[in-house]
């Protein structure tokens, strides 16, 4: 059983598609052992509580520089056995100092087809936003591993959504989130998951 720590920034919907998914029984092979968010207000706080997962605060305003706030995560990761780390809707770029101490050990979900409308400063509304200005028909979800380069990792899973007539940023957010990421990121988890435990022999 892999120990998943879930990183989080805001609403946590991709969190609670997890926890469901667990619940549900469709992830077998890990467990969500630890929820961080640099926000303190983040709702997804909230959600793992309610599923009774421990969770940490890192705030910007105690860590305020990246090697700061790394150190201390590397600590809470560490000290918690965690496997598996899940960025779900993160907001913060980790350095290559830190991605380099965890290889292909961190997924991320992204909202679009990597390689389109990705890298720095692609993120949450903006990414629908720049999807929606460019004119494509079709966009969707990624999951990633996490290397140096932002939304540059092995892709591990993606899928496509229909851009119809009339979206905004918003309604776009949310067919992505409904046709894409909460069923993409669940399986990526298991998938990495039951390959690192059969690695381990476990
Ligand atoms: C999700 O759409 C996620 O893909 C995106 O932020 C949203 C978070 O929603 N992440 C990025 O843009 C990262 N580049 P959530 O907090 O409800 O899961």
């Amino acid at each position: 059983m892999v120990n998943v720590a879930v990183l989080v920034s805001g609403g946590g919907t991709n969190l609670q598609a997890i926890l469901d998914a667990q619940d549900a029984g469709k992830i077998r092979s890990a467990r969500v052992t630890l929820v961080v968010s640099n926000n303190p207000d983040a709702y997804a706080l909230t959600r793992a509580a309610n599923h009774s997962v421990e969770t940490l605060v890192l705030p910007k305003a105690d860590y305020p520089t990246r090697a700061q706030f790394e150190a201390a995560l590397d600590d809470a990761l560490r000290a918690h056995g965690i496997g598996l780390i899940v960025l779900a809707g993160f907001m913060r770029i980790l350095s290559g100092d830190f991605t380099s101490k965890y290889p292909e050990r961190i997924l991320n979900v992204h909202p679009a087809l990597i390689p389109s409308f990705c890298g720095e400063g692609f993120y949450g509304l903006r990414v629908h936003q720049a999807a929606l200005d460019y004119g494509v028909k079709v966009t969707g979800a990624t999951v990633h591993f996490v290397n140096e380069i932002p939304d540059g990792g092995r892709i591990v899973a993606q899928k496509a959504v229909y851009i119809e007539d009339g979206d905004t940023p918003e309604t776009l957010q949310k067919r992505v989130m409904e046709q894409a990421e909460w069923i993409l990121l669940p399986e990526a988890i298991e998938k990495v998951a039951k390959k690192m435990n059969c690695a381990c022999g476990a």
